[in-house]
């Protein structure tokens, strides 16, 4: 049943020239109503029977999951389980990848982020992405790399309007204070913590409801990790956030609500067990669960 709902929509088994458009996706990016009212509350996303596919090979089967409003939500599982197919399903990432298909509902605060009315650049809106990598424009200035997102989501803001948004993100980013005297500096001459951070800062200057977080600190120190942490902790009384991490103990640091997601060999992956972060580590339900988070084995 919904297993086939979204097929007709991004075919790519049977029938791959029936894709989204993507260039006309992205159009539509720059063209959003200025109007649009910025999203700011509380939300809690869910993800429906979530299955997912590249060409004709099943990558998730019937993923369910809540990820609760105002708390942070850590996903983790070995390596090829679908961690990241999972999120970017989440923001509508997947369905600009060539042969990417999936099935399901994703509701945020109840409405369908699929829903036929909704557009592709209300889900990026409301729900931002922080890669692994730092992604800033490097030769954009720090200033025009906060406000970069604003633009490309349709959002118009005075010049004071946009000081506010930059100093507001930095701080809430947690890197206000290292660059307050150097904004019209490049983005690309910063450290990799700091990018990181700066790219936080950029997610949440256009009010997402739900901010998702793949793996953002694996490329960093520990010292750049523990300010993204305590950052992540900060936001989360005002974004709803998702975090794919392999870092154990940052699970159990940030997160309150934790999901295992795992993959047979061969087979598409799907969630083992999920809950409390604290009970999914001291308590886990599953013998899986177990061995994993206690690096027996991935
Ligand atoms: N663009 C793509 N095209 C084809 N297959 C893909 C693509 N992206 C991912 N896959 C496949 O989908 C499956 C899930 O990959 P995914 O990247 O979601 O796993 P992951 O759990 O995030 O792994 P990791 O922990 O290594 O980041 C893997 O088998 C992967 O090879
Ligand atoms: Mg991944």
């Amino acid at each position: 049943m919904t297993e086939t709902k979204l097929l007709s929509v991004f075919p790519t088994v049977s029938a791959p020239s029936s894709q989204p458009q993507h260039s006309e996706a992205f159009d539509t990016y720059r063209h959003v109503s200025t109007s649009t009212a910025i999203a700011s509350t509380l939300a809690t996303l869910e993800a429906r029977s979530i299955s997912a596919w590249f060409g004709d090979r099943k990558v998730l089967d019937q993923v369910s999951l809540v990820m609760e409003a105002g708390k942070v939500t850590s996903l983790i599982g070995p390596s090829g389980c679908g961690k990241s197919t999972f999120l970017r399903i989440l923001n509508r990432m997947h369905e600009m990848i060539p042969t990417a298909a999936l099935a399901g509902e994703v509701p945020l605060d109840g409405q369908d982020i699929y829903d036929q009315g909704r557009r592709i650049t209300d889900a990026r809106r409301d729900v931002g992405m922080v890669f692994q990598k730092p992604n800033p424009f490097p030769a954009m200035s720090i200033y025009d790399n906060v406000v970069a997102g604003l633009k490309l989501s349709g959002q118009r803001a005075t010049r004071g309007e946009k000081d506010v948004i930059v100093e507001t993100s930095l701080t809430k980013a947690g890197l206000w204070k290292e660059v307050r005297d150097r904004l019209r500096q490049p983005g690309g001459g910063l450290s990799g913590g700091q990018q990181q951070r700066l790219c936080i800062a950029r997610s949440i200057a256009i009010r997402p409801r739900v901010l998702l977080m793949d793996e953002p600190c694996s490329a960093l120190d520990p010292t750049s990790t523990r300010v993204i942490e305590e950052t992540m902790l900060e936001l989360a009384h005002e974004v709803t956030i998702v975090i794919v991490t392999h870092n154990m103990q940052q699970a159990q640091r940030v997160s309150e609500n934790c999901a295992f997601f795992l993959a047979a060999q061969g087979q598409p992956g799907g969630i083992v067990e999920h809950g409390k972060t604290e009970a999914m580590f001291g308590n886990p339900v599953d013998s899986r669960t177990a061995d994993y988070v206690h690096g027996r084995f991935g």
